[in-house]
């Protein structure tokens, strides 16, 4: 059905986070899901196995930076499956240029810190330049704001400073507990705390997505 890339040139700001996360939401709805962990970190296979949750299940570490092999290896897992989902490393823009170019959907998320939006225009213009050599309005681009406080200034101007960016903004993940809690067992949220307020952030941001992918 679709190719999501996650993508961005700042470390830390939740997109191997956003990634497991949303691979869940996909499953819970019905769809089968690869996961490709382009990150030489290997962050999403760390996580999975931590324990034998649904991520244990369907990631795939992609070894070394070439591209070729990205690309191919998402070609086939989009044959394989409904949804796949590709995270990329931090400062190594080839890797996520590579990802943008077969991706259907890139998102950037990006933290509430005024430094987090200043990185940000790099990864946009990454992501636009994929598209001007695809001659395609593909990747559809968006912004998740990650990681917010939900209850301060910073938090809750986040979201219009992205729009001021030109992209559209999905629905935020609020920094929250029991997301890293989460990953100590090796599981994702929707595993972990499915009645939690964390929960309900990621399914609206997967619903987000899905109206977006299955245009
Ligand atoms: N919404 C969140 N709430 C709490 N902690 C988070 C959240 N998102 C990410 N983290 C934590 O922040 C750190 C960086 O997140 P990660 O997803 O690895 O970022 P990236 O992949 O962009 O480097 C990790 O320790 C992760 O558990
Ligand atoms: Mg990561």
């Amino acid at each position: 059905m679709a190719i999501i890339a996650v993508g961005g040139r700042k470390g830390g700001v939740g997109k191997s986070t956003i990634v497991g996360n949303l691979a869940a939401e996909f499953a819970a709805m019905g769809r089968s899901v690869i996961v490709l962990d382009a990150d030489p970190q290997h962050s999403l296979a760390a996580w999975a196995a931590q324990g034998d949750g649904m991520l244990s299940r369907c990631v795939e570490k992609v070894k070394g930076a070439n591209a070729e092999a990205l690309r191919a290896k998402a070609r086939s897992a989009e044959k394989a499956a409904d949804v796949v989902l590709i995270d990329t490393p931090p400062g190594m823009p080839e890797t996520a240029y590579q990802a943008a170019l077969v991706a259907d959907l890139f998102l950037l998320p990006c933290g509430p810190s005024p430094l987090d939006l200043f990185s940000l225009k790099e990864a946009l213009s990454l992501a636009l330049k994929a598209r001007a050599e695809r001659r395609s309005k593909r990747p559809r681009i968006r912004f998740v704001p990650s990681k917010v406080l939900m209850n301060t200034n910073l938090g809750r101007g986040l979201s219009s400073s992205l729009e001021e960016m030109g992209k559209k903004v999905l629905p935020p993940i609020g920094q929250r507990i029991v997301v890293a809690e989460a990953v100590l067992s090796g599981l994702t949220v929707c595993e972990y705390a499915p009645n939690s307020v964390s929960r309900m952030e990621f399914k609206n941001l997967a619903k987000a997505v899905h109206e977006i992918i299955k245009r």
